[in-house]
């Protein structure tokens, strides 16, 4: 689906296609434990989101070098634009790199190379999002962000991510209150695996202006209806939900009914690489199994859009 869109929740690292892994173990002298792609795709059966990070975490082993990064995000870059995105917010995981012995550095100029000529060569602006592993200490988190400082021209704001239940959002109060006060925006996942409350405390403690995934938020009526009347934008990621079976079907995907009821909706890819399709390919996945009109795809394209951390006019170009 090529209609213009604004892709709000896309993990960098979740664009490892096993062709690029297989590329860049060579190039890197790492092994993997997959014979050849076929055998890595085959390790894409994900019982639940734990089951998926296992796999992600391991594939970054191949990610070394800044044109490591660069390749990664224009790669993305490309198929996004082929898909219809004009604007991508772009998350990547700090963490899961500096524990493996790479620098921040090395991490933020790679993606940079790839970013700075993304609107000239794909036509497609971007932001960058930092996010903290919510499975790792706070303090993690706090060390993070103080060795972003540098890159702060770069990082137009936050997020929190990895496993979700048992790490609720009060455990970043700190950080997202020291984030606040460097200027950043905020975001985080909440509600995908976990609870409704979740969502109610990312907003009250951490101050977030979008709730990525925020599935969850169907199961509390009160919830809803604040969503609702604050306009707080979901970025939702239905293939992303059934390949770690936060729904049963895409069919039974409670997508429709959350339009219906007025909530902010957008649709993203989350991972692509591991779920099956990049955002237009959503799009045409929520379109065949939920039977959306073109007037919903439209309102959920402006939504990606009004939702996006444009300046106005930046947004009306983009469209
Ligand atoms: N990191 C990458 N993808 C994620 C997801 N869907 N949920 C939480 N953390 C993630
Ligand atoms: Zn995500």
């Amino acid at each position: 689906m090529s209609l213009p869109k604004a892709e709000l929740h896309l993990h960098i690292e979740g664009t490892l296609e096993p062709e690029l892994a297989f590329e860049l173990a060579a190039r890197n002298g790492v092994t993997l434990p997959y014979g050849d792609t076929d055998e890595l795709r085959e390790a894409y059966r994900f019982e639940d989101l734990q089951s998926f990070l296992n796999l992600y975490y391991e594939l970054m082993a191949v990610l070394r070098t800044e044109r490591d990064f660069a390749d990664l995000t224009n790669a993305y870059l490309a198929r996004a634009a082929a898909q219809g995105v004009r604007h991508a917010e772009i998350f990547f995981d700090p963490q899961a790199h500096t524990k493996r012995g790479l620098e921040l550095g090395t991490v933020v100029e790679g993606l940079w190379r790839a970013l700075e000529r993304s609107e000239a060569e794909h036509g497609v602006s971007t932001r960058l999002i930092m996010c903290f592993l919510r499975d790792d200490p706070a303090e993690s988190a706090m060390e993070t962000l103080r060795a972003a400082e540098p890159y702060l021209d770069r990082i137009v704001g936050i997020g929190l991510d990895s496993a979700e239940v048992g790490h609720p959002p009060v455990k970043f109060r700190e950080v997202y209150e020291a984030a606040a006060a460097l200027g950043l925006r905020r975001v985080a996942h909440a509600g995908e695996e976990g609870p409704p409350a979740y969502i109610t405390e990312a907003l009250d403690v951490l101050g977030v202006e979008r709730v990525d995934h925020g599935l969850r938020c169907v199961e509390d009526a009160d919830l809803v209806e604040r969503l609702v009347r604050e306009r707080v934008p979901l970025t939702l990621c239905p293939l992303s939900n059934v390949r770690l079976r936060t729904v049963d079907t895409l069919a039974g995907h409670p997508l429709p009914a959350m339009l219906d009821a007025g909530l902010m909706c957008t649709v993203n890819s989350d991972d692509p690489a591991y779920f099956g399709g990049y955002a237009g390919d959503n799009f045409d996945a929520v379109r065949e199994a939920l039977g959306l009109t073109d007037e919903r795809l439209r309102e959920l394209a402006r939504n990606s859009f009004l939702a996006s951390f444009l300046e106005d006019d930046e947004e009306l170009r983009a469209r």
